[in-house]
């Protein structure tokens, strides 16, 4: 086991630095950036269905559905489609309305959650087309669904999962991508902007991961936090649920993720000195609006951890602790921001000495509902 950790004391930290060759793997082969192409086979042979998509119905859980709420904003931004992300567990058991126009795309890492491929199994009765989205290759539902695309993230045997969720974005990234272009909702510049950005992100992740030691001291300030609050809008919003579930998965912290702007509608009662709130505002769209909900928070003194761009002046100005990322485009961001947030969990669980790689009552793959 030692040796399968190459080095690294757990198997979660060796998986949270391998994403920027992991990504790269994911990629590799479908993006030409410089061609303007994107090419994935199950999405070429299945193209006129995507084409003719009335809606888009996202089907996972855990991770895999925050990666979905990610690849909702990405999708529609990008091809205009609608989008639904539903909890499998949830989706199977009401009687969903699945008309024949939909496609389906359901996300699992281990490809094996019973839930999910109930929700497939449904799905298809339903007469809809389903496209996976699996890591582990051969798995049942990489084996149920019509089409899918492979995540290339290698095993991920860290319960908490962590390159799974960065590849699953990557691929629908690529989906979304290759869907605008198809159907002309995105602009030839913004296109190939995007494919460049996309190419750069695994060095910009391995810039992110150098936000390891600040991530390791933010934790040892905040290691006995009983509550901690994740926010974030737009793109950053699903960053924000994953961070707070990273957290409690692994640290048993009691942690929520929320849309900053829903702050004032519940978890803002929550706040006082005790209480840290992890922050997501890198430079982007919404960017002025989050500063005013941090400044929310600061006027009630709530303890702020805030993820920034490289360079923001204007967020250290007000926060406790800033984690910088390099920049990117507004949808990407997902892919840097969620760095530190993993950083952070990780520390935080091995501060308190609790198992990090096999969090108590959590399986890697939940096969019975
Ligand atoms: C379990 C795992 C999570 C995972 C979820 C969905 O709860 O502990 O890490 O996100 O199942 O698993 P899947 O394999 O379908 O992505």
């Amino acid at each position: 086991e030692q040796i399968e950790k190459n080095g690294y004391d757990h198997f979660m930290l060796k998986e949270i630095y391998e994403q920027p060759n992991v990504i790269k793997d994911t990629y590799r082969g479908r993006l030409h950036a410089n061609e303007g192409i994107i090419k994935m086979a199950g999405v070429e042979d299945n193209l006129q269905k995507f084409l003719n998509a009335e809606r888009i119905l996202i089907i996972a859980c855990g991770t895999s559905w925050h990666a979905g709420l990610v690849a909702e904003y990405i999708l529609e931004e990008f091809t205009r489609i609608p989008v639904e992300v539903e909890y499998a567990s949830e989706f199977r058991y009401r009687n969903p309305i699945i008309r024949p126009n939909d496609v389906v795309i359901a996300i699992s890492q281990s490809g094996e959650t019973a839930d999910t491929l109930a929700a497939i199994k449904l799905a298809k009765e339903h007469g809809a087309f389903v496209f996976g989205v699996c890591n582990v290759v051969g798995s049942s539902i990489s084996r149920e669904t019509h089409a899918g695309a492979y995540t290339h993230a290698g095993p991920e045997i860290g319960v908490a999962s962590t390159k799974a969720f960065t590849t699953q974005i990557t691929v629908l990234t690529l989906i979304a991508l290759r869907l605008a272009q198809a159907k002309g909702t995105m602009s030839k510049s913004d296109f190939h902007r995007h494919l460049q950005e996309l190419e750069l992100i695994p060095a910009k992740v391995q810039e992110a991961l150098q936000t390891n030691e600040v991530a390791k001291a933010i934790a040892a300030v905040y290691k006995d936090a009983p509550n901690c609050l994740y926010l974030g809008r737009g793109y950053n919003f699903p960053v924000a649920l994953e961070g707070a579930l990273k957290l409690k998965e692994i640290s048993y912290i009691h942690a929520e993720g929320y849309p900053a702007a829903e702050m004032k509608h519940g978890p803002i009662a929550l706040i006082d000195e005790q209480m840290p709130v992890v922050v997501i505002a890198p430079k982007q769209e919404h960017y002025d609006k989050v500063v005013s909900n941090i400044q929310e928070i600061k006027s009630r003194s709530g303890k702020i951890i805030a993820v920034v761009t490289q360079g923001d002046e204007q967020v250290k100005a007000l926060a406790d602790h800033v984690i910088e990322v390099p920049y990117t485009i507004d949808a990407l961001s997902p892919l840097l921001t969620t760095i530190p947030l993993q950083l952070l969990s990780y520390h935080i669980a091995v501060m308190r000495n609790c198992n990090v790689d096999q969090p108590r009552n959590l399986a890697k793959s939940v096969t019975v509902e």
